[in-house]
């Protein structure tokens, strides 16, 4: 069977202005274009940037994602935005269920679940997020709070090319601490029989253009979503460029 292409995301979170987002998508846009990288890539904005970032994008080969949207096609939703929005304005991919939205919004498995079904209905994929705690990990619990969270937040009917799984243990995420190499390929060996066959599994947590390469080689790994990193348009395309 051919190999999955690896995917390259990057989570740029609450950061950037205007001018910030612009001069980041015009680096990332000259380099995809000179130096194609050997996988897909993405960049998810915050929403205010999704417009002026899709636009200089368009056309290098760099796809647009969003950081979260309604379970609601429009309405009484102050301050929200919907799938269709997103996809309206060029996304993609959503990234659903992260752990900053599980933690400060009260995320439940629920709640993502209603939201994968929105972003279907709107054409889009999911990013699903998903990862434990560290003292959830020093318990032994790692492997029984990730498989509940993707039981509990994967909707009906997922299939492989509108469902992306990314393992993010929260305790590396932001902190430069990541599991070992062992760790993380025991985690997506474990999961991948709980979704559905050809889905991504990206690892998540501290990707940096030092340990991608190593990471990235791992074959239970089909891509990375990379946080800080992503901001520097010059690590982001090392990171991508460390892929199979
Ligand atoms: P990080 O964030 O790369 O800064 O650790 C990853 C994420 O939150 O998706």
């Amino acid at each position: 069977m051919r190999e999955k292409r690896q995917l390259v995301a990057g989570n740029w979170k609450m950061n950037g202005l205007l001018e910030d987002g612009r001069a980041l998508a015009r680096d990332l846009g000259r380099l995809a274009r000179e130096n194609p990288p050997p996988c897909e890539l993405l960049v998810c904005p915050p929403a205010t940037l999704l417009f002026v970032v899709g636009e200089i994008l368009a056309g290098s080969g760099v796809a647009l994602g969003a950081q979260d949207c309604h379970a609601a096609p429009k309405g009484a939703h102050t301050g929200d935005v919907s799938a269709p929005m997103l996809a309206d304005l060029g996304c993609r991919y959503v990234i659903l269920g992260h752990s900053e939205r599980r933690s400060y919004h009260g995320e439940s498995n629920e709640a993502v679940r209603e939201k994968m079904v929105a972003a279907w209905e709107a054409g889009l994929a999911a990013i699903l997020c998903v990862g434990e705690r560290e003292e959830e990990r020093a318990s032994g619990r790692a492997f029984a709070v990730v498989k509940s969270q993707i039981q509990g937040s994967i909707a009906q009917s997922a299939a492989a090319p509108r469902l992306v799984l990314a393992y993010e243990p929260v305790w590396a995420i932001g902190t430069g601490l990541v599991p070992s190499m062992a760790d993380i390929s025991e985690m997506h060996a474990a999961i991948r029989p709980l979704l559905p066959s050809a889905t991504r599994i990206l690892y998540g947590g501290s990707v940096n253009p030092k340990n991608a390469a190593e990471i990235l080689a791992l074959s239970e790994v089909d891509g990375a979503l990379v946080g800080g990193a992503s901001l520097k348009a010059k690590d982001f395309m090392a990171i991508a460029g460390a892929c199979r």
